[in-house]
């Protein structure tokens, strides 16, 4: 049984080091893909401010809601639409200050307003991208996004 502890008088980045440290540590000694999305998505969930946070999986030529916290989802999206299916496109980090500006959003709740969408890469292909939303615009500076890059990585 994992506690999650979130280290107080501490900076942001001691924080996000430490939630690192320990999302890498909570995944270690389980090796089933989901239960491993799953425990992500609900430290990410229960720890940072997000409105939802989850993953959606590569299959065939769509991406098919997996592992989230939040409210009830869109549960399939095809390649290139959204932000999610513009980051499996691109293959790259996708990072959306105001959700009204990026044409073809799909907006699963009219809540969320900024948005970041970063593809996990196994052998050279997406398998699946990890989207986070905010119900702030604007909300995901440099340091968040670095932080869950890092998250990815660990998947
Ligand atoms: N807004 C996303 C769709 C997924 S929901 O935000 C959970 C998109 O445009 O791809």
């Amino acid at each position: 049984m994992h506690q999650i502890e979130i280290p107080k008088n501490v900076d942001k980045q001691q924080q996000l080091d430490s939630l690192l440290s320990q999302i890498e540590a909570l995944i270690a000694t389980e090796n089933d893909l989901i239960a491993n999305l799953s425990n992500i998505a609900a430290v990410l969930k229960q720890t940072r401010a997000y409105f939802w946070v989850g993953f959606y999986l590569v299959k065939g030529n769509e991406l098919v809601l997996g592992p989230f916290q939040g409210p009830v989802a869109c549960t399939r999206i095809g390649y290139g639409k959204g932000v999610c299916g513009a980051a499996w496109k691109a293959a790259e980090v996708m990072v959306v200050p105001d959700v009204e500006q990026f044409p073809g959003h799909i907006a699963c709740s009219g809540d969320s307003k900024s948005e970041v969408v970063l593809p996990v890469i196994k052998n050279g292909e997406v398998s699946m991208v990890l989207d986070v939303d905010s119900d702030q615009i604007d909300d995901f500076d440099q340091q968040e996004v670095a932080f869950l890059k890092q998250v990815v990585a660990l998947i």
